[in-house]
């Protein structure tokens, strides 16, 4: 079991309109891997009583990072933590992305950005990074993203100067038809329906799922998604899957 640790928070940033990046103190206990995520709570309070699932964005000596966007209750609350508050924080939980041997291809759409990050910073240089975001002002981290990446594209759906217009999937397919890489991806569901359909039976392509999470360790059954293999949790067996596996 995973323990409960009360970090104290560096900064809480706004970055976007609904979008913030956390960092805490980590814990020296805290080893984690890309793909991993934590469970954090909003420490003495009964309401949200479940902690919430974030994938780790980056992990430094001493600091930990998430990146997330304003959905409901939990993370309207989460917005409001100020630097030197509390939070509590367990993990690091679930299947990290297996470590890619060479150059390898990564789909981030908008806030799977936050699952992808850490493994492409991990890995500099060897990323031909796709990321879909809705309009320019989403785009995050454009020039941290520049500097750790072999090749950067990104798609907005609205109209850009400097930015394919499309879908993020679209764009892959135009790219990379020759590729046979790796794959490397976080997003919507929707998105990675249509990966579904653009990824080769002979192409690796793991995906981080982000279903919704009571227990966070395996007991409540309350993330299962479907595989060829039946049922399985989002939290132990994953959220990192081959897509190949998945029922989508
Ligand atoms: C393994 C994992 C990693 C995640 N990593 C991140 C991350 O790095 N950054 C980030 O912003 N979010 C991430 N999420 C999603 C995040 O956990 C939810 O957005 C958050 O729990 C919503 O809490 P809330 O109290 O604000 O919303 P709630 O009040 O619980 O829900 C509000 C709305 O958000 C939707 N929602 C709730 N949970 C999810 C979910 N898991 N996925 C999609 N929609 C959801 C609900 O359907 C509802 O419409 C991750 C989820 C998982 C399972
Ligand atoms: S959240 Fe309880 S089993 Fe996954």
């Amino acid at each position: 079991m995973n323990k409960l640790f009360r970090a104290k928070i560096i900064k809480n940033e706004q970055l976007t309109k609904d979008i913030y990046l956390l960092c805490v103190e980590s814990p020296d206990e805290i080893q984690s891997k890309p793909g991993q995520f934590c469970l954090l709570k909003l420490n003495q309070r009964l309401d949200p009583l479940l902690s919430r699932p974030f994938s780790i964005f980056d992990h430094v000596s001493g600091e930990i990072k998430f990146l997330y966007r304003v959905k409901g209750k939990g993370t309207r609350i989460l917005s409001t933590f100020k630097k030197d508050d509390y939070i509590t924080l367990s993990g690091p939980f679930g299947r990290w992305y297996p470590f890619p041997q060479g150059d390898f291809i990564v789909i981030a759409g908008g806030i799977g950005l936050a699952s992808v990050y850490y493994l492409m910073k991990r890995f500099p240089k060897r990323a031909y990074l796709f990321y879909g975001v809705r309009e320019e002002r989403e785009i995050l981290f454009y020039d941290e993203l520049r500097e750790i990446t072999k090749e950067m594209y990104i798609s907005t759906e609205m109209e850009c100067p400097y930015t394919y217009k499309g879908i993020v999937t679209e764009l892959v397919k135009e790219k990379c038809k020759n590729l046979s890489l790796p794959i490397y991806a976080c997003g919507p569901m929707v998105m990675l329906k249509e990966l579904k359909k653009v990824v080769k039976e002979s192409q690796v392509c793991y995906v981080a799922t982000e279903e919704r999470m009571a227990c966070g360790v395996g007991a409540c059954l309350g993330c299962v998604i479907e595989t060829k293999e039946g049922f399985k949790r989002v939290c132990t067996d994953g959220p990192v899957f081959d897509i190949r596996e998945l029922l989508l």
